[in-house]
């Protein structure tokens, strides 16, 4: 079985090597203003397909935080209707989507001020849904009071924490501080007597499946051990979520939403039959983070080029632009990558540079002053934060631009 699996991974790979061509790229963008961001549009239909296929037949939730592109939220929806609803990364976000006719947006994460619940009270009372994220009792009384000013019932979800403790590791992240069955039992207690909130539904994100590599190169051991524990905690994350699930309806409350997972554990959460949907927003654009995983391989969709401005030395070709590092912990792959021309790596010592980038090529593409290097963010949203547009490519040819949420003049977080 894995054998097979790994055999069609690599033909796959051959075949999407051969789409990936320096000479084309470089003739698409030819005489453009770099550096400059794109989509892959034919790329990024792969991927959308692969992704309705791992999710089996469950309803997917997008995580905006990994597209951060108004027009690209709305290409996947239109592809196929089991894109329901939009996972949102801040309270004004959900605000500006919401006024630009998204509807179904959930915040995963929790909003604290007064003026924007009112700003999304707004919104409620104009008709669209929007869900707010709450794990503690504060976040549920700031959100009880707007409501009540407003007049407006307020739908909210409790987050649970999923993370599995073993022997002196913490085997997860840091963010809900439902933990226990008891800490969930008391929180529902207190919402149950709260006349302008609604408890529709229930996150848990297992981010210690999703979110941790288990593919990384040169990495042979520490793969190991994560794969191991990722198998592991599979079953007590299954387990934590069907009690929590059947807590709050055993309370009385009529979930409508249990939401679980990412692009990177499609395959263990549609597995959990209490699951009503699962959030994908990194497989889209697939930002190299997500070449490191043993269960899929998505396709290279998006990318920016720098231009040459340098050639130091014989095979040291200096870009314009480039350091653009992803948030986490401080690790080398939070860096981008180079991926065409084929071969051409970052310099140890100087990284993505702030203005300046080095990179290394031996390869047999002749590169002059001027020319691009393409380059792959590590995570997905957060190359929209440095560009205003995105080209849209398709048919060997710049198809449209299109602003990023930085190009409509916003930044939320
Ligand atoms: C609450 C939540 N759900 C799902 C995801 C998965 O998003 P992605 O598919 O971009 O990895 C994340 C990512 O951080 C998250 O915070």
């Amino acid at each position: 079985m894995g054998f097979k699996v790994d055999l069609l991974l690599i033909i796959k790979i051959g075949v999407s090597g051969l789409k990936l061509n320096y000479t084309k790229y470089k003739e698409i963008f030819e005489g453009k203003k770099l550096p400059l961001a794109f989509v892959d549009m034919e790329l990024l239909d792969e991927n959308i397909h692969q992704v309705l296929q791992r999710s089996k037949n469950i309803p997917i939730r997008i995580a905006s935080k990994s597209v951060r592109c108004a027009y690209i939220l709305d290409y996947i929806f239109k592809a196929d209707n089991q894109f329901q609803g939009i996972m949102s990364f801040s309270g004004s976000e959900a605000v500006f989507l919401s006024q630009k006719g998204f509807d179904d947006i959930l915040i995963a994460y929790p909003v604290t001020n007064a003026e924007v619940i009112e700003d999304i009270c707004k919104e409620i009372k104009n008709g669209s849904y929007i869900n707010l994220m709450t794990d503690k009792l504060d976040h549920v009384h700031l959100i009880n009071e707007v409501g009540k000013k407003h007049k407006v019932k307020i739908p909210i979800s409790v987050d649970i924490d999923m993370s599995v403790d073993f022997p002196g590791l913490h085997f997860g992240v840091w963010r809900s501080s439902i933990r226990k069955p008891n800490t969930l039992k008391s929180l529902l207690e207190e919402i149950k007597k709260m006349e302008f909130v609604s408890l529709d539904g229930v996150m848990g994100y297992e981010a210690q499946i999703a979110g941790v590599m288990d593919k990384v190169e040169g990495k042979w051991l520490m793969n190991n051990v994560i794969r191991s524990l990722k198998k592991f905690s599979i079953n007590k994350i299954a387990d934590k979520r069907k009690k929590a699930v059947d807590m709050i309806r055993a309370m009385g409350f009529d979930l409508k939403i249990v939401n679980g997972g990412g692009t990177g554990s499609l395959e263990s959460t549609i597995k959990e039959d209490v699951i009503t949907e699962v959030t994908v927003g990194s497989g889209f654009f697939n930002s190299h983070l997500f070449d490191n995983y043993r269960t899929f391989r998505h396709q290279p969709a998006a990318g920016f080029a720098c231009a040459i401005n340098r050639h130091p030395d014989k095979n040291i070709y200096t870009c314009s632009g480039g350091g653009y590092i992803a948030s986490g912990s401080t690790e080398k792959l939070k860096a981008p990558l180079p991926f065409l021309p084929n071969g051409a790596k970052l310099i140890k010592n100087e990284g993505a540079g702030e203005v300046q980038t080095p990179i290394i090529y031996k390869g047999k593409e002749t590169l002059k002053i001027g020319d691009p290097v393409f380059f792959r963010h590590s995570k997905a949203g957060e190359l929209c934060e440095r560009f205003n547009k995105l080209n849209l490519i398709r048919n060997n040819k710049i198809d449209k631009v299109v602003p990023t949420y930085r190009g409509e003049g916003m930044c939320f977080l």
